[in-house]
């Protein structure tokens, strides 16, 4: 993992890997940034960035009883919250894919409005306007009309609306099978296509069913 504090040179990428930055706001979920970046790090064809928010640190501790940093430690490059110097703040810098989750209703509504303040709103900004994925985990419930028309801004603007509610066609027998399908299907929207749940009608899956008969 290097971290970006003096932002070092990072490496060109290369046609065949992949670059994704994954970013934890103040949400509660702090567990879905922390697997996506566990399956990442298994995946050699992608380079993992990550930047965290002072509130996703919070909710870090609340949730997982955990530092920061031993999530900072899964991703290979580390980005400071309030560097809006560092790579991924460029449309030069190639990144494939962002994926904030989860998100908060504050940085939402930041990113629908321009409002580019610190590094995770200004990385996404940049994924907008270069036409480049941006999924955002977005997690409030229940939702009231202002987060509706922050949510529908966003979508028009170009941005995956990915709310994290739970499947449960696939018997989830743990908590774990729910974050892992959903971090599956978050990651299948940056073109990240891994097999840590079972896929509805594939082989190795779930049976579909029905029939051509009423
Ligand atoms: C334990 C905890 C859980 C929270 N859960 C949510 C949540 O689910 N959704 C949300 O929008 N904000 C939630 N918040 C509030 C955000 O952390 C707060 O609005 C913060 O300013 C977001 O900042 P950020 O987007 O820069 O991370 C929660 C805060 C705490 C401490």
């Amino acid at each position: 993992m290097d971290k970006c504090g003096g932002e070092p040179q990072i490496a060109p990428m290369s046609n065949e890997r992949k670059r994704i930055l994954i970013a934890i706001t103040g949400a509660s979920g702090a567990v879905y940034g922390r697997r996506l970046l566990e399956m990442l790090a298994e995946t050699p064809e992608v380079e993992s960035h990550l930047v965290i928010s002072k509130a996703g640190r919070l909710t870090i501790s609340a949730e997982l009883d955990r530092d920061a940093a031993e999530i900072e430690a899964l991703a290979d490059v580390v980005h400071l919250a309030g560097n809006v110097g560092a790579p991924v703040s460029s449309g030069s810098f190639r990144l494939d894919a962002m994926i904030v989750a989860p998100c908060s209703v504050k940085t939402a509504s930041n990113i629908a409005y321009g409002n580019t303040g610190d590094l995770i709103t200004r990385a996404a900004d940049v994924m907008l306007k270069e036409r480049r994925t941006l999924v955002l985990a977005v997690r409030e419930t229940p939702l009231h009309a202002g987060h509706l028309e922050t949510l529908t801004k966003l979508a028009t603007l170009g941005a995956v609306i990915f709310p994290p509610v739970p499947a449960f066609y696939q018997k989830p027998q743990a908590i774990s099978d729910l974050v892992d399908q959903t971090c599956m299907r978050l990651l299948d929207q940056a073109g990240v296509h891994l097999d840590t749940a079972p896929r509805w009608g594939e082989a190795g899956g779930i049976a579909a069913i029905g029939g051509d008969k009423p």
